[in-house]
């Protein structure tokens, strides 16, 4: 079938339109009584626009505007008309054929705006979301512990992580020999007087503090930890820990109290209940452990104490003038009662499938 023959049906219902100038052409083999510059018109825009890709196009510029198109055989064709109706026909053509020069290449901007080459990116789509990282549990656990602690009026501060033998030990009552040192067991660090070690706990950070600053002191201080001992589901020989220190004139037991109280609270909730019962560390006196309830039972979240009168004058206090108050706890361990980590190994294993968690 030849395309008039098709155009013709898509299009009958033009015909009967009565704005459209139907400018009929004589009869001859080659165009039909019914082709006019005006159906070819009609017809040449709707495949135009029907063309979507870059090949569609290329059939379309050849087939209507092209050397051998249709456009050019409808010029060709002018020769047996009369001379008048030539020279009508022959201007309508003409115009015909800047108009679909125009159209054209208005479509092709068209389809290569929308059909984006290869490799590049379309603007137009919705951004990817950039994969991005989060804070580790025990940071966040950290954060949520000093700033309760900060907003209380304690100061976040930090001590090495290779310590002194004096400072880990000695300074806080916990002499060569005494039978306190076994609780730590320790990573030596090989060094020349063999006095360096990784800090079993974040209370060399007291002795450092107080060393460093007269009173009044109230400091909170976050960080690792490391003990030489086998791993278990609530045992890893890395964690972190954070202390605490208060120290001014009349620091009182019930300050001890009302502080760590008022931390439970802001950690576990406004009815969250606490417990102290006696409990021994060298480098306080009294000393206690302070539980909470949890879910019918009481669990052990950290030791406390008044710091010991030793302690003080280690750091060049005097003992008779100054009291204060120390507590140390894990946020691993406080992490897990609260978001039920039943293996505190997970904390330091860097799988995803745990950290995404969080
Ligand atoms: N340093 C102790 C430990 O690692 C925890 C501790 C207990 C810290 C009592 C304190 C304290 O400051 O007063 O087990």
């Amino acid at each position: 079938m030849e395309w008039w023959h098709n155009s013709q049906i898509i299009f009958r219902s033009h015909w009967t339109l009565s704005h459209v100038r139907v400018l009929s052409l004589p009869n001859s083999q080659d165009i039909p009584a019914a082709e006019s510059v005006e159906e070819l018109k009609l017809v040449a825009i709707s495949a135009l626009e029907n063309s979507s890709t870059s090949e569609e196009l290329e059939v379309w510029r050849v087939d209507f505007i092209g050397r051998k198109g249709k456009l050019t055989s409808l010029l060709r064709g002018l020769g047996s008309l009369a001379v008048d109706d030539r020279r009508v026909v022959g201007a309508a053509a003409n115009r015909l054929r800047g108009e679909l020069e125009g159209l054209f290449e208005k479509r092709i901007a068209v389809v290569n705006s929308s059909s984006a080459p290869l490799g590049s990116i379309d603007v137009t789509l919705p951004g990817r979301k950039p994969a991005s990282g989060g804070l580790h549990p025990s940071t966040q656990m950290i954060r949520e512990i000093t700033q309760a602690f900060n907003e209380m009026g304690f100061q976040t501060v930090e001590g090495p992580e290779v310590e002194l033998e004096r400072y880990n030990f000695d300074m806080l009552n916990i002499p060569q020999n005494h039978p306190a040192r076994d609780m730590f067991d320790t990573f030596w660090v090989d060094s020349e007087k063999d006095d360096l070690l990784l800090r079993t706990h974040t209370s060399p950070v007291q002795a450092r503090v107080m060393e460093a600053n007269d009173p009044p002191i109230r400091v909170v201080v976050p960080g690792k930890c490391y003990r030489y001992e086998a791993t278990d589901a609530t045992h890893e020989w890395q964690f972190n820990q954070i202390e605490g220190l208060a120290v001014d004139e009349g620091i009182t037991f019930a300050d001890l109290k009302g502080t760590l109280y008022e931390f439970a609270r802001r950690i576990f909730g406004p009815s969250q209940k606490v417990r102290f019962r006696c409990d021994f560390f060298p480098f306080v006196e009294p000393g206690v452990d302070m539980s909470i309830e949890w879910k019918g039972n009481w669990l052990e979240i950290m030791g406390a104490g008044m710091v010991h009168p030793k302690v003080l004058e280690n750091a060049g206090y005097d003992s008779d003038k100054y009291t204060g108050f120390a507590f140390g706890m894990g946020p691993e361990r406080i992490s897990m009662l609260k978001n039920e980590i039943t293996d505190i190994r997970h904390f330091f294993s860097n799988d995803l499938r745990f950290l995404s968690q969080f």
